[in-house]
């Protein structure tokens, strides 16, 4: 048998829902290169090498088969791997802080920390260190503090390389990306490494796709692509709660809106609130960093984002209590998705979590369905008191309810036979419909009581 030589060898440190899908794209496009994926949970990695991904992609699964065992590898020996690595991506959680100074805003840099020592204990030649997990602005500058700290002559150069793929389609966004960020310094050493990961990327990116700026730029740009996504996204939900009462129509506000290629259509979706990982850690981070720096009223601006998610949240479950006669006290209502969004398992901070809690304090009865969230949604809501069941069929879910609150708006729930459901369910029959993806018309000549989001109800009563 013969070893193939690799041109360079990558190390990525978190096997997470951002460093297994990152590297697999590399190690996909770039058979030149050893890509070891490593991760201190045991668990993870096994299910990396197995056929039952720990999170759910689509068309992820196909590429891993391709390159596993070739040039893509998975491990929890994270001392060798950095020892051989030429280049070393940090890809570990930067969560919030739930403690001591900065609580509910500011970053938890524990883990970035760890790594940055467990590479500094095991390196034994110069390496490229990039950040690709989420960051406050001039973290690079902790990292390298730590990194060059006491008598080690190892060089380390630290780029940030910010991830900017959505769950659910993050194998299109990496395999074709609107843009791949390089932040460096600007010294010939720092120029250096900044091209050597250039050549990675070029393998499959366009290089006019490839934008380079200052590590600080870098990093900043990151938390404020999210924070202005997540902005468009209160901002439309804010006219959501203003058409509720107006009887204009925010989905026709906001097509109106976005055909004026200065404002662009997307993300102008209204809905139950954002959720995921990202946008209100990244946020609060960006809040934080503000006030840090002295800009109170900067910081009051970003906050808000915030705020206005959260009451997005309130309102929708307001508007079901409302609805239904003021009291939901014994009444089932079937959740359709719990996930933060379709085409992904993943329920961090996400508005279904907040919803159910609302509903079960108003003493409803939950049962609660989703194609790929059941296990993360029974994590969720472990412990919280009240009557809750999961179930895999949809159609068995909304049985016997009085109402359905559609928070996720999976394909699947387009397709379902609503006339079968009706009849089925307790009457009046309510729909809630937080994503304005069901037929509306249709529902209500059904016989349904009609809620969309940011539109006037459809209503028999
Ligand atoms: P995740 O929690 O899914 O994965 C992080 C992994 O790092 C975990 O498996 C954990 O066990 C591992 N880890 C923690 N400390 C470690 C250590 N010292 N050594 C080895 N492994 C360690 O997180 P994620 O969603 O992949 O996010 C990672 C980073 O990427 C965050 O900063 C996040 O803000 C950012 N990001 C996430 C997304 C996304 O879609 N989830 C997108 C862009 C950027
Ligand atoms: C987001 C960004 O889109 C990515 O660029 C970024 O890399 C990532 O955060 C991150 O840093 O983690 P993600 O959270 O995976 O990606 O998914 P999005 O598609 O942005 O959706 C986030 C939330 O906003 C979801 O709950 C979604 O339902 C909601 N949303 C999105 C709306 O309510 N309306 C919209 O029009 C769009």
């Amino acid at each position: 048998m013969t070893t193939k030589i690799f041109r360079k060898k990558i190390v990525c440190i978190g096997a997470g829902y951002v460093g297994g899908p990152t590297m697999t794209i590399i190690a996909n496009n770039c058979p030149d290169y050893q890509v070891t994926v490593v991760d201190i949970s045991e668990e993870r990695i096994n299910a990396w090498n197995s056929d039952q991904l720990p999170i759910f992609e689509p068309g992820l699964l196909e590429r891993i088969q391709k390159t596993r065992g070739k040039n893509l590898f998975f491990s929890t020996d994270i001392d060798r791997c950095i020892e051989e690595a030429d280049i070393i991506f940090v890809a570990v959680n930067t969560p919030t802080k739930t403690f001591g100074e900065g609580e509910g805003k500011a970053v938890d840099l524990q883990y970035i920390e760890q790594t940055a020592r467990r590479i500094k204990k095991n390196a034994k030649s110069n390496k490229i260190v990039v950040e690709k997990s989420t960051i406050p602005v001039r973290a690079a500058e902790t990292l390298a503090n730590i990194l060059h700290s006491g008598s080690n002559s190892v060089q380390f150069e630290i780029l940030s390389n910010p991830e900017f793929m959505a769950e659910g389609t993050g194998v299109e966004d990496m395999e074709a990306p609107d843009r791949v960020l390089i932040g460096s310094k600007g010294t010939p050493s720092g120029i250096i490494a900044r091209d050597t990961l250039m050549e990675i990327y070029l393998h499959w990116v366009p290089r006019e796709r490839l934008v380079t700026t200052n590590l600080w730029s870098s990093e900043l740009s990151k938390l404020v692509s999210n924070a202005f996504l997540a902005q468009r996204i209160s901002s439309i939900n804010t006219i959501a709660a203003l058409c509720e009462v107006t009887e204009a129509d925010v989905t026709e506000v906001s097509r109106a809106i976005g055909m004026d290629s200065r404002i662009g259509a997307k993300f102008l979706n209204a809905g139950p609130g954002f959720g995921g990982s990202c946008f209100r850690k990244d946020i609060l981070n960006l809040v934080y960093l503000c006030e840090y720096y002295q800009l109170p009223e900067v910081a009051a601006f970003w906050e808000q984002v915030v705020a206005l998610n959260d009451y997005q949240m309130e309102r929708y479950v307001k508007r079901i209590l409302q609805a239904m006669f003021n009291t939901l006290v014994g009444k089932k209502l079937a959740v359709f998705g719990f996930a933060f969004k379709p085409d992904t398992g993943d329920t961090r901070d996400a508005p279904a979590i907040y919803i159910c809690k609302q509903l079960l304090e108003e003493r409803a009865d939950l049962n609660i369905t989703d194609p790929h969230a059941l296990d993360n949604a029974r994590k969720e809501l472990q412990g919280i008191e009240g009557e809750v069941s999961f179930v895999e069929d949809p159609y068995k879910a909304a049985e016997g309810a009085h109402g359905i609150a559609l928070i996720t708006e999976w394909n699947l729930y387009q397709e379902l036979d609503y006339q079968k459901i009706y009849d089925s369910m307790e009457k009046p029959a309510f729909i809630f419909d937080g994503r304005n993806c069901l037929d509306h018309q249709a529902l209500y000549e059904i016989g349904f009581n009609v809620y969309p989001l940011g539109k006037p109800p459809l209503n028999h009563l």
